[in-house]
């Protein structure tokens, strides 16, 4: 891990605006993470958690404040821009798979590729040793609708894996797959930030895989309630569940 900020946010907010209701789900949220860092993200459900991803990844624009990616702020940035910015930078890992229903495995992996202009068939050695790493090869010519749970995340992994992203946001990765497929995801995402540096923002409701991070940080209120750098594993998961007593999640 090196200490240069390779994403960072500066007073950031987000007003949900529906009729005449306004919603403030995040009220200035600052925060910065190193490269190469994992850093998890807890809170209630319904306190901008996801919000937080969908922002920092452009995929929704904040209603005020910065976010910077290598240094570079993304608020003025064109939609197109934007859009090249985060094929360029930043893989997407969804709860619920978001796997395009009439692609197979491959196929859905190579997407991401194939959008960014490049021939999949020119990465076919890259595009296989991803499908190896996640462990779907001998699913590759199957179609979403024929996989376990634990297999479509597999998936969703290896796709947003593809373009060898700086950044890999993850909203509740583990959320809808067994045990046994969460430890092997977690170990997955724990091996983007050890082996290829890549820096990793999990957001989950596992104490367990919130102690796999080297950092946790607690969203609540619109806030950030809590934030706090992670030492050995056992330590850390009690710290955790003690830090959600506290804050009443
Ligand atoms: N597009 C939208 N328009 C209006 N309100 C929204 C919109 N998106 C999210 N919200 C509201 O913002 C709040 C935060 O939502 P968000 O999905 O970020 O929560 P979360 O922390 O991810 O929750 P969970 O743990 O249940 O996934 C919720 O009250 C939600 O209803
Ligand atoms: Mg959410």
């Amino acid at each position: 891990m090196t200490d240069s900020p390779v994403l960072a946010t500066r007073a950031l907010t987000k007003v949900f605006t529906t009729g005449d209701r306004t919603l403030c789900v995040l009220n200035g949220i600052t925060l910065s993470v190193q490269k190469g860092e994992f850093l998890t993200i807890m809170g209630p459900s319904g306190c901008g958690k996801s919000t937080l991803l969908h922002l920092l990844s452009g995929l929704e624009r904040p209603t005020s404040g910065d976010i910077m990616i290598d240094g570079q702020s993304i608020i003025g940035l064109s939609r197109r821009r934007m859009t090249l910015l985060r094929r360029a930078k930043i893989g997407f890992i969804f709860q619920f798979f978001n796997l395009l229903p009439n692609l197979t495995v491959r196929e859905n992996i190579a997407l991401p590729l194939l959008i960014g202009g490049e021939r999949p068939e020119s990465r076919r050695a890259h595009l296989d040793a991803l499908m190896e790493w996640v462990g779907i090869t001998d699913r590759m010519e199957h179609f979403p609708h024929q996989l376990s749970g634990g297999e479509m995340q597999r998936v969703s992994i290896a796709r947003a894996l593809a373009n060898t992203p700086a950044i890999v946001l993850a909203d509740e990765p583990t959320g809808n797959v067994g045990t046994h497929v969460g430890e092997e995801i977690m170990r997955l995402l724990r091996a983007c930030a050890d082996d290829r540096g890549q820096t990793i923002l999990l957001v989950t409701h596992n104490a367990k895989d919130a102690a796999r991070g080297d950092r946790v940080l607690f969203l609540n209120d619109g806030v950030i309630a809590s934030n706090y750098v992670l030492t050995g594993p056992e330590v850390n998961e009690r710290r955790i569940f003690a830090c959600l007593q506290e804050l009443g999640i």
